[in-house]
């Protein structure tokens, strides 16, 4: 049994690492901090140069002309694909392990990175024979699979910018993102399983294709995942397996600018519409590569597995690019942590000796409680000492959460790594090293070196250590967004207001530094999206949902704090017929939440919904959201209601009954 307390720094030598780390030491930290105080572009520089092949090596670093476009390295010339296999294959690496892939019914293969690279290859050319060319964009709509991957790698060898929409995303979501990045292609699947569920891909795509505007879609490709049934359209439907089959095995990689976009994934904001996150080819991967050294300390026989879905930014940059960039041996996981039983993740890791382990508090949270109900999928019950590095993402992690994973999944010798980082951030920002930075449970500690993180004001000033205000990073790095696809003026607004000088990254979220240490820990999102068991939902783009139902008149959506799930979704409805009463308040509920399900996905559907004759508003007419976040909590109203134009309404929504 360990002795972590969670009240108390937990000194790196309590923890060690069972290698030794690729930073060693808190000097050794200081000095890369330092290095980079003293000439940020030469740093960055340096790693470029270590870290990456370069068909063209660059003669320009940092390029801020017109910032805050920022442009790192641009006169250089790489691909990213080639970068992660190619390159294993002259490195000693071609017939080691890339991928152990786990179905969901526990079925196991693997791939070496030789024949990775030979799907990609095949793949490669057949977009290209497709007329797939450099600068067209891809939708990727897959479910965890090898063939996730090999999407990816063979969009980035041909220099054409993908686009992964998550699968659980629905055919609206879908459309939106096909029509705004302007998809050519789209690589999809018949069938999704998970937890033992079949789910569609491919007719989800037909809706969304159906719905108008994309013309420019010439091809749809299809893995056949589960052989189901599904519709099919001559000329423009390809099964993979065959377009594979016609196709030669190696591919001539398009070399492209540093600079070139390498992917766009949307994500949520703070208006209705999802925005594309565009990064760049050479900064973004750059970053993969090197965070995988210095955050997970990756070394040749690890077996590293992060959790996350390929949909979102951890999947981008910790399964598809970074892993493969250094060569590491990775797992991927088609199913769900609870199928077939709550055990699964233990399992896994035992069976095929998971060194360093990465995924999100909400998991975490939930196996606990079925841990405690159930010593069979208690962690405790598994042999889980390969084990050496684990770490969190995606939100918030209480401390009793950090103890119970660092002490039951970690046994008490492995560093639990709370990574702070963003969609826009491309990899980590604040985050402990492994064996170095003393870990303080609930904290993500730290800036990696040549991230010059900051706590502002809303003036933009400095605030002393010990007080709140929002996170910002003040110099450009070569991993983050470089615009907002179709929309450079919601870039440079949003992330670079003037509020705060026109000059600081805005993250979104506050924070707050240590007065000790200088630690700091994220306190949550200052706008208004919400976290919902790691996932970015925008209140606003659920409130369009609802608005645009037949049965809606208005509707609000708040967060309210969740044991396990870091935030639920309650939306306050006023329809406009009469104000539902007995069993309709379930019936119309219930109704609603398909609506949202079918508008955005099922992650976005509110887990309560509370009706009301009218919106609590001010005089001016503005939804008072601060009475609505209290109503959610349960809290007594002890707020001044006499800016309220209605209080009546407050208590129709404060006794749902
Ligand atoms: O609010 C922060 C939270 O997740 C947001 C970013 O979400 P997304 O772009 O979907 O990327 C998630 C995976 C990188 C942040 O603005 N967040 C992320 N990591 C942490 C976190 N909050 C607290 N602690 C973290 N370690």
């Amino acid at each position: 049994m360990s002795t972590i307390e969670t009240s108390h720094h937990v000194p790196a030598q309590d923890i060690p690492l069972t290698g030794r780390a690729v930073i060693k030491s808190m000097e050794a930290y200081r000095a890369l901090v330092e290095e980079a105080a003293q000439d940020h572009e030469a740093f960055w520089a340096r790693l470029a140069r270590e870290h990456l092949s370069w068909r063209r090596p660059f003669t320009q670093i940092l390029d801020d002309q017109n910032a805050p476009f920022y442009k790192w390295f641009e006169d250089g010339e790489l691909n990213a694909s080639y970068n992660c296999l190619d390159r294993n294959l002259t490195s000693g690496n071609a017939n080691k392990t890339a991928i152990i892939f786990e179905s969901d019914d526990g079925r196991v293969s693997s791939v070496t990175y030789q024949a990775l690279y030979h799907r990609v290859c095949r793949l490669a050319n057949a977009l290209r024979a497709r007329g797939v060319k450099k600068g067209d964009r891809v939708v990727i709509y897959l479910p965890m699979s090898v063939e996730g991957v090999v999407a990816m790698q063979a969009c980035a060898r041909i220099g054409a910018p993908h686009c992964v929409v998550f699968g659980g995303f629905s055919a609206k979501s879908l459309h939106e993102r096909i029509t705004n990045v302007g998809a050519v292609a789209i690589i999809t699947a018949d069938e999704q399983v998970r937890g033992g569920k079949t789910l569609p891909l491919k007719s989800i795509v037909d809706e969304a294709l159906a719905m108008g505007g994309t013309d420019a879609v010439k091809t749809v490709v299809i893995y056949r995942r589960t052989g189901g049934r599904i519709p099919w359209i001559g000329g423009r439907d390809a099964w993979l397996h065959e377009l594979e089959h016609a196709q030669p095995d190696t591919c001539e990689p398009e070399w492209v600018s540093a600079e070139h976009p390498l992917f766009v994934l949307y994500t949520s904001g703070s208006t209705g519409a999802p925005k594309g996150v565009q990064h760049s080819t050479g900064g973004y991967l750059l970053w993969a590569a090197v965070t995988m050294k210095w955050t997970f300390d990756i070394k040749p026989d690890d077996v590293f597995w992060c959790t996350a879905d390929i949909g979102w930014i951890t999947g981008h940059t910790y399964i598809c690019y970074g892993p493969t960039a250094v060569g590491a041996t990775q797992v991927i996981f088609e199913g769900v942590p609870t199928y077939p039983n709550a055990g699964r993740f233990w399992d896994m890791i035992q069976r095929h000796k998971v060194t360093i382990f990465y995924t999100a508090p909400t998991a975490i949270r939930s196996l606990i409680k079925s841990a405690d109900a159930d010593r069979a999928v208690h962690p405790g019950s598994y042999d889980l000492s390969t084990l050496r590095i684990l770490g969190t993402v995606g939100e918030p992690i209480n401390p009793s959460a950090w103890t119970w994973y660092a002490e039951h999944v970690g046994g008490g010798k492995c560093p639990v790594l709370d990574t702070f980082w963003q969609t826009e951030t491309g990899g980590h920002m604040i985050t402990p090293l492994p064996g170095v930075t003393p870990l303080v449970p609930g904290s993500c500690t730290l800036p990696l070196p040549g991230i010059d993180a900051a706590i502002v004001d809303e003036t933009g000033q400095e605030v002393p250590n010990g007080h709140g205000g929002v996170l910002v990073i003040r110099k450009p790095w070569p991993s983050m967004i470089r615009t907002v696809w179709g929309n450079p003026e919601r870039f440079r607004k949003g992330y670079y207001p003037d509020e705060l000088g026109g000059n600081l990254y805005l993250a979104g979220d506050g924070a707050i530094r240590d007065p000790d240490t200088g630690y700091f820990t994220i306190t949550g999102r200052v706008d208004d999206v919400l976290n919902v068991s790691g996932h970015r939902m925008g209140t606003m783009e659920i409130e369009s949902a609802l608005a645009a139902c037949p049965l809606v008149a208005e509707a609000a959506v708040v967060g309210r704090p969740d044991e396990t799930f870091g935030e639920a979704i309650v939306a306050f409805v006023v329809l406009k017929g009469e104000r539902p009463s007995g069993a309709d308040v379930k019936r119309v509920a219930d109704e609603l939440r398909a609506w949202v399900g079918k508008e955005i996905g099922p992650i976005a559907k509110p887990k309560e919904i509370r009706f009301g004759d009218a919106m609590p508003k001010t005089r001016s007419g503005k939804v008072v959201r601060r009475l609505l976040r209290s109503v959610a909590k349960g809290e007594p109203i002890s707020q001044d209601t006499s800016t309220v134009e209605n209080p009546a309404v407050i208590a129709q929504f404060a006794d749902p009954a």
